[in-house]
């Protein structure tokens, strides 16, 4: 599923970059462009990073 239409980056593309250690918005938007047009993707793209800190506790906790 799309989650920028304006890069045309799916949720697949996002997840992906997020477990290779693209950590933070600001490294998504570096990386894949996400939320650097229009901006609207952007409760998704932080949705997505909470989802894998919710995931991965641990990590996050000693960040
Ligand atoms: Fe992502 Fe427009 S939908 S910048």
């Amino acid at each position: 599923m799309y989650v920028c239409v304006c890069k045309a980056v799916t949720d697949k593309q996002i997840k992906s970059a997020i477990n290779n250690g693209y950590c933070s918005r600001k490294d998504l938007n570096e990386c894949l462009g996400v939320g650097t047009v229009c901006g609207k993707c952007s409760p998704q793209v932080k949705q997505l990073l909470d989802e894998h800190r919710a995931q991965t506790p641990i990590m996050w906790a000693t960040a």
